[in-house]
């Protein structure tokens, strides 16, 4: 059994890893998917999403896998709740809305959920680093106060927990209490490149911190051997927790 922090229990370590399907097809997926037998839980994305649709997930879920379904939703509260409500019938595990839409989009999103998925809210996006909150959002201040009052905002809506930067979940974790969940992209093997992402922690780190899901893409989808890192980073997560 793999604890992450003592309110979110893990019955397998696998359950703890969501790969992040950043690709150009339904059949790229798949055959990714394939290679990776020990992944459990799959993120499917806007490139994917809107690209192949409905069909893919009700694949991926056919295929018993959990399944995260990144579409970062943010509209006026009606609109929010009508979105909710047409994934609804997908049985997806994870979906989520942007925090920057607002207490009532959040409460309208989230009395459209249904049966066991959990809605979380997406804080500042983990690409974003304080000089472009500052300079092109026009947010002044701390990025972690803006992630902080967007996780509040967020819980008071009746949200599950948000995704956000590893470098934030000790802090929610002692801020919202150990049920809130953390979703945290950013996440990098100790020799991996950056890439886009400016918030970054290895795996074991990010468990440390407190992360209960790490969503991680390319480090795996673009590895020559995705099961070897795929294993790697889950004995990191074991040896962590
Ligand atoms: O390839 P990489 O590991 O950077 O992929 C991270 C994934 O997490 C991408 O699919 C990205 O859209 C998603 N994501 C993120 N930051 C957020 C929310 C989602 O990187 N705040």
């Amino acid at each position: 059994m793999s604890r992450g922090n003592p309110g979110v229990c893990f019955v397998i370590v696998e359950e703890r890893v969501i790969a992040a399907l950043d690709m150009k097809s339904a059949e790229e997926a798949l055959s990714f998917l394939d290679g990776v037998p020990r992944l459990r839980f799959a993120k499917v994305g806007m490139q994917l999403f809107y690209r192949e649709g409905l069909s893919l997930v009700r694949e991926l879920k056919d295929r018993d896998l959990r399944v995260f379904l990144d579409l970062k939703i943010h509209d006026i509260p009606n609109t929010a709740f009508g979105a909710v409500q047409s994934l609804s019938t997908l049985g997806c595990d994870i979906i989520n809305v942007h925090c920057a839409g607002g207490l009532e989009m959040m409460r309208r999103a989230r009395e459209a959920v249904t049966g066991d998925t959990k809605l979380i809210g997406v804080t500042i996006l983990t690409s974003l680093d304080e000089q472009a909150l500052h300079e092109e959002i026009g947010l002044a201040g701390d990025l972690q106060d803006h992630v902080l009052r967007y996780a509040s905002l967020a819980q008071k809506a009746g949200l599950h927990g948000v995704v956000c930067s590893p470098w934030e979940t000790a802090l929610l974790k002692q801020q919202m209490g150990v049920d809130f969940l953390t979703v945290t992209p950013g996440v990098r093997p100790r020799t991996d490149d950056a890439q886009d992402q400016k918030r970054i922690m290895t795996p074991g780190d990010a468990v440390r911190h407190g992360s209960d899901y790490l969503v991680i893409g390319r480090p795996l989808t673009q590895a020559a051997d995705p099961a070897e890192v795929l294993d790697g980073i889950l004995r990191e997560i074991e040896v962590n927790s």
